[in-house]
């Protein structure tokens, strides 16, 4: 019964201390955590100081959200790779993805494919082929070529004769490219004296300027602006037409408006570029508009940022009031690097306390474990304790039981041979199939005396008896009692009692 409960308190204990094992391992492993929330960025290229400014604005905000894990994939500027970058976006389970598209149409597929698989697309900066995308983030880039129009334009009523403008132009079939110039010959369309005497096809990066830029100069003398859709080919127009010694009769107009260096402030305030239309990237909008999405929050289909131009009057204020942001978002890294060491700090901390935690309660355990079983072994053996105590009754019984069988039929058959003086020990032990060494050692054991020493104690207990009980003589006693004689009879009575046979019996 008892070992029955032991077997069941052993089982007991292992179960409890499996369970609380794989209770412990799975809260440090974090397991039934939800995750964060996933955010797949497909960049288009991250060369230059535009792309780069996007990025970690993203990362920035996303970092800022402690449950929110984002991923960017530069395509390289390769329409393949960026098709192939958002369709393992899809497949990895992401979240929402945002996008800036390289060109417009051969994004358009796969954007949609990741609408209908139920995961909602954020386009940024340049757009797709058609509307399928969840929301358009980024500044209106018509509005972005009307404000560059609308620059040249304010200089008509001083002007004398035709102002003569080269644009050049963004990648074609990338939506801003067009929107830029939509917008922009909108306003030149407008005025008379406002014409485009040239179109270079670009490609976003300065090193598309140049030759057909150069071509260009050949045929046109007299270019009174050149409209760039973004700052880095303004740059480089600039160059080439200093390679021809007319910078500075050439007004030129630029997109983006970077504070950084040979950013679009910068080339303003060294009169490089007469003015750049500000194009804010949108990274960090794009995050907070994707968390929104994802709260099912309502949001605008087209989220359009603010676009202003930039020229002398304004760069130094603008400049001032960018480096102000900079310096934020700085401190705000230094904050977040601090708190991430803090959270590494504290994440050591919680797994040195918990592996404690886990090796107290097994030490706990354990001992209660260790108490538990020395109580069951104390009882166990006060029980077997009791148990021998009850044997060992039993055998002093049984031992005194067959002890005093045995002195019965021994005294028996020295009293029926009581007469005899030849009687002998070989004789007695025979009638007792005991060996004689045997008899001498029961005897010695019961009595403590010689097995002559016990026949002849029972011969004189026997002449005690007759000499109180009957009217026989001392000699007639001798020898029914088995003395040889009379003397040896009378010496061995005053041996053993102190008096003789003849005293003994005078007194009773
Ligand atoms: C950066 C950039 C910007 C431009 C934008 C248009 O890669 O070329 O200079 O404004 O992309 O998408």
């Amino acid at each position: 019964m008892l070992i029955h409960c032991k077997h069941d308190i052993n089982r007991l204990f292992f179960i409890f201390i499996g369970f609380w094992l794989t209770a412990f391992f799975l809260s440090c492993s974090g397991t039934g955590d939800k995750g964060p929330v996933k955010i797949g960025f497909s960049q288009a290229m991250t060369t230059d100081d535009w792309r780069k400014q996007m990025n970690k604005s993203m990362q920035l905000e996303a970092s800022l959200h402690d449950d929110v894990a984002l991923t960017v994939l530069d395509a390289r500027d390769d329409v393949e790779k960026q098709i192939s970058d958002i369709e393992s976006l899809i497949r990895n389970g992401t979240d929402i993805i945002i996008v800036s598209p390289i060109q417009s149409r051969p994004l358009t597929a796969v954007v949609e494919k990741s609408v209908k698989a139920g995961i909602p697309v954020i386009v940024i900066d340049r757009k797709i082929g058609n509307e399928s995308y969840t929301a358009y983030i980024g500044a209106d880039n018509i509005e972005v070529g009307r404000n560059a129009g609308r620059y040249i334009a304010s200089v008509v009523p001083h002007h004398e004769g035709k102002i003569r403008i080269v644009e050049i132009k963004g990648l074609k079939g990338s939506s801003p490219a067009y929107e830029r110039s939509l917008g922009f010959s909108q306003i030149v369309n407008r005025f008379e004296k406002l014409e485009i005497v040239a179109a270079i096809d670009g490609d976003w990066e300065s090193g598309s300027v140049k030759a057909p830029l150069r071509d260009v100069l050949k045929q046109e003398k007299k270019i009174d602006y050149i409209f760039c859709h973004n700052d880095r080919m303004a740059l480089s127009a600039w160059e080439v037409a200093r390679e021809n010694g007319i910078e500075n009769s050439i007004k030129f107009i630029g997109v983006d408006g970077l504070n950084t260096e040979n950013g679009g402030i910068q080339l303003v305030q060294e009169g490089v570029l007469q003015a750049t239309i500000f194009y804010p990237t949108g990274g960090n909008e794009a995050i907070k508009l994707a968390l929104r999405i994802l709260k099912k929050d309502p949001v605008p289909k087209n989220h359009l940022l603010n676009t202003t131009v930039i020229d002398a009057v304004n760069a130094d204020i603008m400049k001032n009031q960018l480096d102000k942001i900079d310096r934020q978002q700085a401190s705000i890294e230094h904050q977040l690097q601090k708190l991430s060491e803090q959270e590494e700090k504290y994440a050591t901390q919680a797994n040195l306390i918990k592996i404690l935690t886990f090796f107290l309660v097994l030490i706990l355990a354990l001992a209660i474990y260790g108490i538990y079983s020395t109580y069951i072994i104390s009882k166990k053996k006060k029980l077997l304790e009791l148990q021998s105590q009850k044997i060992t009754l039993q055998q002093d019984k049984i031992r005194k039981i067959t002890g005093e069988e045995f002195r019965t039929r021994l005294d028996t058959i020295i009293t029926q041979h009581i007469d005899n003086p030849g009687f002998t020990v070989e004789e007695l032990a025979q009638k007792l199939n005991l060996s004689r060494v045997q008899l001498y050692r029961k005897i010695k054991a019961m009595s403590g005396a010689s097995v002559n020493e016990y026949i002849s104690g029972i011969r004189l207990e026997k002449s005690r008896e007759m000499l109180r009980d009957t009217s026989l003589n001392i000699a007639e006693i001798a020898y029914a009692c088995g003395f040889s004689s009379p003397n040896y009879f009378s010496t061995s009575f005053k041996n053993k009692y102190g008096i003789t046979p003849k005293e003994y019996k005078s007194n009773t």
